[in-house]
């Protein structure tokens, strides 16, 4: 693969209004999910869950690519295809999650740090070799009053761009998702400074290391208030500050911006891109999602690991998609809501 190759890709992902579902969740998270419904989890539930996502119809309208994990990577379906190539075949780029999860930062109590460099040439020749032409590696940053220390943003930034540098070399498109928590009760400026803070720090990490920035894409958080702050920002707010802190931190030669939904909300996650993309003024990026949960909680609800539920529970993943997709394009109105779910 050449540059031009990992352009061509990172390009394909934010094209026409199209964004990425987050697939990744690790056994143990997904788990989660499903125990929360009383749905077991066994490899085959799980695999089923996921299919429900790949295989609904005409989803490429909407999706341009699909984070999977090491689990799903290796999937078949019932015929004995790939689930990589399944999403292939319906024009949907597959990726992966190769990072091997945050880890308690030594000397930093409160803090992580995202391992998984050792074997990550290797690993990223093994899965670009099943289909995977993206993957996505995240940092997470806690936010208080004192929090995050600079040695953890450091350390992040750092290990982000070395997952980058070696992602290109291997022909695969980095997502970098440099994670500002919206744990906490912290006001929305303190999301601004500190997201300003490790952007400016994963950039200089970037360019340090030589990544080729038209070949990459940013997942950062939206800049929004903690979950616990007492004012909550409006949705005008929070597609300022979002515009506002990106326009300063983030080269235009970057092709994407793709945004994590950390626990918000669907609907609040659908509204808060629309109105980034409504916004006047320069974003040389586009501007979209890749979401986990925003895109998967209703259809999951809808399933309930049932078979006869599978009709439903792909009813409100298009639904949901669509609407992003119309978010991304800064068109989404909350008449959608009930207009698409009847269509
Ligand atoms: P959420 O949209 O649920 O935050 O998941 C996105 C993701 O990929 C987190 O790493």
């Amino acid at each position: 693969m050449t540059t031009n190759d990992l352009v061509t890709t990172a390009q394909a992902l934010v094209a026409g209004g199209k964004g990425i579902l987050a697939a990744d969740e690790t056994v143990p998270t997904v788990t989660r999910r499903l125990d929360a419904l009383k749905i077991e989890s066994t490899s085959d539930s799980r695999r089923a869950y996921r299919e429900m996502f790949f295989t609904t119809p005409a989803i490429a309208e909407f999706i341009s690519g699909v984070i999977m994990q090491d689990e799903t990577i290796r999937q078949r379906n019932s015929k004995g295809i790939a689930l990589a190539d399944r999403l292939a075949q319906e024009g949907i780029i597959p990726g992966i999650k190769v990072d091997n999860g945050a880890k308690p930062l030594a000397g930093s109590p409160g803090e992580n740090i995202t391992e998984g460099l050792d074997g990550l040439r290797e690993r990223l020749k093994e899965y670009r070799e099943m289909g995977a032409r993206f993957a996505k590696w995240r940092a997470v940053i806690a936010v208080n009053d004192t929090l995050p220390s600079a040695a953890c943003v450091t350390v992040n930034a750092h290990a982000l761009a070395r997952y980058a540098i070696l992602c290109q070399e291997q022909g695969v498109v980095p997502i970098v998702e440099p994670e500002v928590l919206m744990d906490g009760s912290h006001t929305i400026e303190r999301c601004e400074e500190v997201t300003a803070n490790v952007l400016h720090a994963v950039f200089n990490a970037l360019f340090d290391q030589k990544i080729s920035l038209e070949g990459m894409l940013l997942k950062p958080n939206m800049i929004i208030s903690g979950m616990k702050c007492t004012k909550q920002a409006s949705v005008k707010e929070v597609a300022l500050a979002t515009v506002r802190c990106l326009s300063r931190h983030v080269p235009a030669a970057v092709p994407g911006i793709v945004f994590l939904s950390g626990g918000q909300n669907h609907l609040v996650a659908t509204a808060h891109l629309s109105a980034i993309n409504q916004l006047d003024g320069p974003k040389p990026w586009r501007l979209s999602f890749s979401y986990g949960r925003a895109l998967q909680d209703e259809a999951l609800k809808a399933w309930q690991g049932k078979n006869e539920n599978l009709t439903a529970g792909q009813r409100a993943f298009y639904h949901r998609a669509k609407c992003d997709s119309a978010a991304a394009l800064g068109k989404y109105t909350s008449a959608m809501e009930t207009e698409s779910v009847a269509a």
